[in-house]
């Protein structure tokens, strides 16, 4: 620790000076070792003959026309699959929305996956939460200018699970994803088919996002600037796949797995039934649970995913059955509170308030029709990390996310710089560590910024605190790229009581997951293993505003 904290302070005087002498747009020559070990002259853009393709796609990003509401075609980006080789059930499409096709793989398939970049930015596709190498990953250095081609080949090494792809051009993020560009990457293995799970049209895909129209129908993205910017973009509705019609049809008496990815930019939601029935999950970002559990509702941060279970056999025909957000209290927060005071006005927008209820799917239940599907108690074997294998279990790896200075969105002070990985960044293959994710939770080493002590310990911006650092907190949702990892503790000692009350019971910290929402005065510690692949891989805030502000930063595996 005291290394680290040796280490945050001669980087940030180093880059200081640099960025005071003018060198400092060539990352190469900055204080932390660019990584190249894992450059490639042809990465990316040849096809590997040795490489047997199972699945090959092509997969273009376009600029595309949708009708999204009923007056007038929105402006949108869309993937365009077309299979090249593979099982034909390998890309659904959704008939018109933005969003990409559904890819569907099985563990063990080798992909090939030519991504064609026809949008007139810069792009380049991430596999979220797959364990793929460095080449593969989608990095933001690995961008293609439109006309480009990028090739990815990998094999499939996830187990059966919800996970999804979109753009990751450093700085633009957010409204790549936000114009349509998204989908989901279903995996199956023998070990899921085994267990009898719905299928097929009992397998539903929903993904929720919240999108702003203007009156010409044309999508409204931070037209607060950076005030928008610093909060995230948050919506004034919801679509569901990519459609303002909420609307599932399902049949009385069919047993259904809803796959729920939280494909929004920035907003969490406290999801429940209208119904005040419980919700139960049995899987989330890396899969099956072991058991299935059963929450009074559920919170879903971005970039998170979750199947839920639902049983229609009690319900009967026509009975309404909707799936609403509940109100969590995170609007002073967003803006009266945390922007408040006058510093940068008020909420301006008409975004759907945090706290308020609202709808997210209406389920029309229709006419009887059974399908053979039940939920086991028992799911899968253990797959937890241990985390006395860590390397580490007592002097966790600790990353502040929060403030660096006034107006800017970093982890222990430092944002994305191109390749730039720092020592304190930079783990062993086959190790196994404990990473503690700290969002100005009351950490007992006490002295992690004792530089700037933005965000130290203070007690929260509804705390007892005083000065900047205590009022720019809020959530942060943490994603790492490339593995899955067990959450092994989740400390809230300094989340602010009323909102720990109104979110407590709807956490999961079961399961291999890849994205966690990191609460204002919450930290989390996190066991994860480093395996197959050594490179550049990034870790950073999936609200895609602070994300693309540059609250993103490689770790290096070695
Ligand atoms: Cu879904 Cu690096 O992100
Ligand atoms: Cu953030």
């Amino acid at each position: 620790m005291k290394d680290n904290n040796k280490y945050n302070r001669r980087s940030f005087i180093e880059t200081a000076s640099l960025f005071a002498a003018g060198v400092y747009v060539m990352p190469l020559f900055s204080s932390c070792k660019p990584d190249t070990s894992s450059a490639h002259p042809n990465v990316g853009t040849t096809v590997n003959s040795d490489f047997n393709a199972d699945v090959d796609i092509q997969l273009k990003a376009v600029q595309s026309s949708t009708r999204i509401l009923s007056a007038k075609n929105t402006d949108t980006y869309s993937y365009k699959g077309s299979l090249i080789m593979g099982d034909k059930q390998t890309l659904q499409q959704l008939e018109g929305s933005a969003l990409g096709p559904i890819i569907r793989v099985k563990k063990g398939d080798k992909l090939r996956i030519r991504f064609e970049n026809e949008i007139s930015e810069k792009s380049i596709i991430h596999w979220h939460g797959l364990h793929v190498s460095h080449e593969n990953d989608g990095h933001p250095e690995h961008v293609i200018d439109k006309g480009g081609t990028y090739i990815y080949e990998f094999e499939v090494m996830n187990r059966a699970g919800t996970y999804w792809f979109h753009p990751h051009p450093h700085g633009h993020t957010g409204e790549q994803v936000y114009k349509g560009l998204a989908g989901l990457f279903i995996v199956t293995d023998e070990e899921e088919k085994a267990l009898n799970l719905p299928t097929g049209d009992y397998d539903i895909p929903v993904v929720i996002q919240d999108r702003t129209f203007d009156k010409n129908s044309q999508l409204v993205y931070l037209s607060n600037g950076r005030m928008d910017q610093m909060q995230g973009f948050l919506g004034n509705r919801i679509l569901i796949n990519g459609k303002v019609d909420n609307t599932l049809s399902l049949n009385k008496d069919g047993k259904y797995r809803l796959r729920l990815l939280n494909g929004s930019n920035s907003r969490a939601y406290k999801l429940a039934w209208n119904t005040g029935e419980p919700i139960t999950i049995f899987g989330v970002d890396g899969g099956l649970l072991e058991s299935p559990k059963t929450l009074p509702y559920l919170l879903l941060g971005p970039a998170q995913r979750v199947d839920v279970w639902l049983d229609l056999s009690k319900k009967s025909e026509n009975e309404e059955l909707k799936l609403i957000h509940l109100p969590i209290p995170l609007d002073n927060m967003m803006s009266g509170g945390m922007m408040g005071g006058g510093m940068m006005g008020n909420k301006s927008d008409n975004s759907l308030p945090y706290n308020s209820r609202f709808d997210i799917i209406n389920i029309n239940v229709g006419a009887p029709k059974k399908n053979n599907s039940s939920l086991p108690d028992r799911l899968l074997a253990s797959s937890t990390l241990n985390p006395n294998d860590a390397t580490n279990r007592n002097s966790p790896r600790t990353f502040n996310f929060g403030m660096e200075g006034m107006m800017k969105w970093a982890i222990n002070g430092r944002t994305y710089n191109g390749m730039e990985v720092a020592e304190d960044e930079t783990v062993k293959l086959n190790t196994t560590e404990v990473w503690r994710i700290n969002n100005g939770g009351n950490i007992s080493t006490g002295n992690q910024n004792d530089g700037g002590g933005m965000m130290g310990n203070n007690r929260g911006m509804m705390g007892n605190g005083s000065g900047m650092g205590n009022m720019m907190q809020m959530p942060h949702p943490v994603h790492i790229h490339q593995l899955q990892f067990n959450i092994i503790n989740r400390n809230t000692e300094n989340v602010d009581q009323n909102l720990w009350n109104a979110v407590k019971d709807g956490f999961i910290d079961e399961g291999r997951q890849d994205s966690v929402y990191l609460l204002p005065g919450m930290y989390m510690d996190l066991v994860m293993r480093f395996e197959d692949f050594k490179g550049l891989f990034l870790y950073h805030c999936h609200n895609l505003e602070h994300e693309d502000m540059g609250m993103m930063r490689n770790f290096k595996i070695e």
